[in-house]
């Protein structure tokens, strides 16, 4: 079987991290999730002042864009990789309703992007790979044999959400998620780079009513049509 590489993107919270996990394991392809590394550099941004609910200064994060390290280790006990921002473990950190609040005002900004993408073709430069994210079929990896592009109603994806965040502990209602799922897919959709748009290759995966298993199957018949 040729190793190829798999592009999932698609609105927050459609299960890409879920379904790529899956493909990953299955395959054993390396699984990167490109969020992560977003919702990393808005907690620094966070962590250090740069950004909060007033303001937001864009040339002091710009300037900072070098001291940001970001990696990915693996943790067999959980089956896949953790954050490090600048070699301390943010999974937790990362996760939490304050980082997706500011996170797509982040992602919007060029240079930040441009550091990740670099960094993502890298990571992705041997195959074999699945990474899910809003640009990785139409800016990271162009080329990719396969594009799944995933989408689900907003309700259904904000309680997916939400039942997560309580799972985790986190006072947070409903409707909160809600907006903020909504907001993030506006501002996703509208930005001048790299805006999250169906590439003209991709499938797409409607799975407000699929269940985990019948989606994974449905990818691994995609999978083998192309490998
Ligand atoms: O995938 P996740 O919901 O964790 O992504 C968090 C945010 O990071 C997205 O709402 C988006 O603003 C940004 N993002 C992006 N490009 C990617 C992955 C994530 O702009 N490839």
């Amino acid at each position: 079987m040729k190793k190829i590489t798999i592009a999932i993107d698609g609105f927050s919270s459609t299960g890409k991290s879920t379904l790529a996990k899956q493909l990953a394991k299955h395959l054993g392809y390396v699984y990167v999730d490109t969020g992560a590394m977003y919702r990393a550099v808005a907690y620094f941004a966070m962590d250090n002042g740069y950004i909060n609910e007033e303001s937001f200064d864009k040339e002091t994060l710009i300037n900072a864009l070098p001291d940001i390290n970001l990696k990915f280790q693996f943790n067999p006990e959980l089956g896949f990789a953790e954050m490090f921002l600048n070699e301390v473990n943010v999974e937790k950190e990362i996760r939490t309703i304050e980082v997706s609040k500011f996170v797509s005002r982040v992602a919007e900004v060029s240079e930040v992007r441009a550091k990740l993408v670099e960094q993502q073709q890298q990571m992705g430069k041997d195959k074999a790979i699945v990474m899910d994210g809003r640009d990785i079929g139409t800016v990271v990896f162009p080329d990719a044999e396969l594009k799944i592009f995933m989408t689900a109603s907003a309700e259904t994806r904000a309680q997916r959400r939400f039942d997560e965040l309580q799972a985790k502990g986190d006072d947070v209602s409903y409707e909160e998620v809600l907006k903020n799922v909504q907001e993030r897919d506006y501002i996703d959709s509208h930005r001048e780079d790299s805006p999250l748009v169906i590439a003209d290759d991709a499938i797409e995966i409607d799975n407000s009513y699929l269940t985990r298993e019948e989606q994974f199957t449905a990818v691994l018949e995609l999978i083998e049509e192309v490998t």
